[in-house]
């Protein structure tokens, strides 16, 4: 299970598009819908059923919107696309226009990725030149414009309805679905979410077809996965490898194998001690998120899960009572266990605690935030009651 480069390789700039706009917009969702690809953004929706739901819409005013929002600890993977291959994230944006029949694009940007916005907007103006963008392009009848907003730092924004509420001019909070975005999203018209990775994806599923690309992963999670790796490796960066691939396999490929512990998908994702390290990274299993955090075998594990807690309670947005006080109580549990003054009993509630925010939170923040928690708990029990 070696480095596979589809999304970081080579690309014909307007090949996917060129083959969008010579089927319908119908069939584009078919062959998307066909390959069995999930969203890159951490949900894991699968796009071809969300591209539908906003192309059966009979409101005739539709928007894309490309989430760069990038909040996630430990996660680079879109900052990199959108430094090195703008045009694949642009190009896959407007072949999502086609298939719902959406004239505009939005690109939401982290506000920390602010310098990287001239960088966007050349590309989108050097696109429009060429016909990729713009009105009738390539010479058809079909107009799509991408513009750019702004994020302004908060990592909640990336979640798809605080960030359609900040770009809608109010504060930036989810709400309760229904309805969806692909209802009622960017000005109360059906709009969609996708990931920049996902949109880089579609280009090549559009291009060299849908069964080429479920030749990559698993059945059930197909492709090619973007990582970005951090942390106790001999190799960080940004890998691109196939869905299925084990932890152990990926270790060995960064040059990690002496690793401890493994954080997979970011601070929301799930912590992996050595014991499950022949698990594999796929939707089914192990959900892949956008980062690898890998933990060296001195590390202290209960460190590294109240920098995982104190980031929850800076970024929860106060909303709902068991994000809002539990991130809280979770943090302050764990300086109880650094200071050797939390009981097992008092430990056993806050796993209880974990188990209610995860059921009863408004959204995916509250609803993942306890993994680590519960993940680092249970796998290096030993080594955190014996403080
Ligand atoms: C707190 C929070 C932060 C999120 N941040 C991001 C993000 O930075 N980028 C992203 O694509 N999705 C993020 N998501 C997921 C989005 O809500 C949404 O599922 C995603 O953009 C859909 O794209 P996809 O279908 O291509 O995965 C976040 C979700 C939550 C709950
Ligand atoms: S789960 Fe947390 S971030 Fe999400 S709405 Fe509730 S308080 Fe806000």
């Amino acid at each position: 299970m070696k480095v596979k480069e589809i999304v970081l390789g080579p690309h014909v700039l307007g090949s996917g598009l060129e083959k969008a706009l010579e089927i319908t917009p119908y069939e584009v969702i078919l062959e998307i819908k066909d390959s069995k690809i999930k969203g890159r953004g951490g949900a894991g929706f699968p796009t071809g059923l969300k591209w539908q739901f906003a192309a059966n819409e009979p409101e005739p005013t539709k928007f894309i919107i490309c989430n760069a929002d990038e909040g996630e600890p430990g996660t680079f993977k879109d900052r990199i696309l959108l430094t090195d291959h703008p045009y694949k994230v642009l190009e896959g944006m407007a072949i999502a226009g086609y298939a719902i029949g959406a004239k505009q694009g939005f690109i939401y940007l982290r506000g920390e990725y602010n310098y990287l916005r001239q960088h966007i907007q050349n590309h989108i103006d050097s696109m429009k030149e060429k016909g990729f963008l713009g009105k009738k392009i390539l010479g058809k009848d079909f107009s799509f414009d991408v513009e750019i907003r702004m994020g302004a730092g908060a990592y909640v924004c990336g979640e798809e309805f605080a960030l359609i509420e900040s770009m809608n001019g109010y504060r930036g909070e989810p709400h309760n679905k229904p309805p969806f975005p692909t209802q009622q999203g960017y000005l109360r018209k059906p709009t969609i979410v996708n990931n920049v990775e996902t949109f880089c994806k579609v280009n090549f599923i559009i291009s060299k077809g849908a069964e080429w690309i479920r030749e990559y992963g698993t059945e059930l999670s197909t492709g090619t996965k973007l990582f970005s790796v951090s942390g106790d490796v001999k190799h960080p960066g940004l890998y691109e490898f196939e869905l299925g691939i084990t932890v152990n396999q990926l270790l060995k490929e960064v040059g990690a194998e002496d690793a401890k512990a493994v954080q997979v998908g970011g601070a929301s994702g799930i912590n992996v001690a050595r014991k499950d390290f022949n698990k594999t990274i796929s939707y089914e299993t192990l959900p892949p998120g956008g980062s690898i955090i890998v933990f060296g075998p001195n590390r202290d594990m209960l460190h590294a899960l109240k920098n995982f807690m104190d980031f929850f309670v800076e970024e929860s947005c106060g909303q709902c009572t068991p994000c809002r006080e539990g991130n809280y109580r979770l943090l302050e549990g764990i300086e109880m266990l650094e200071k050797g003054e939390c009981s097992v009993r008092y430990l056993k509630e806050l796993i209880t605690l974990s188990e209610v925010m995860k059921d009863s939170s408004k959204c995916g923040l509250g609803q993942s935030s306890p993994n680590c928690f519960l993940s680092i708990i249970e796998n290096f029990r030993d080594e955190i009651l014996y403080r």
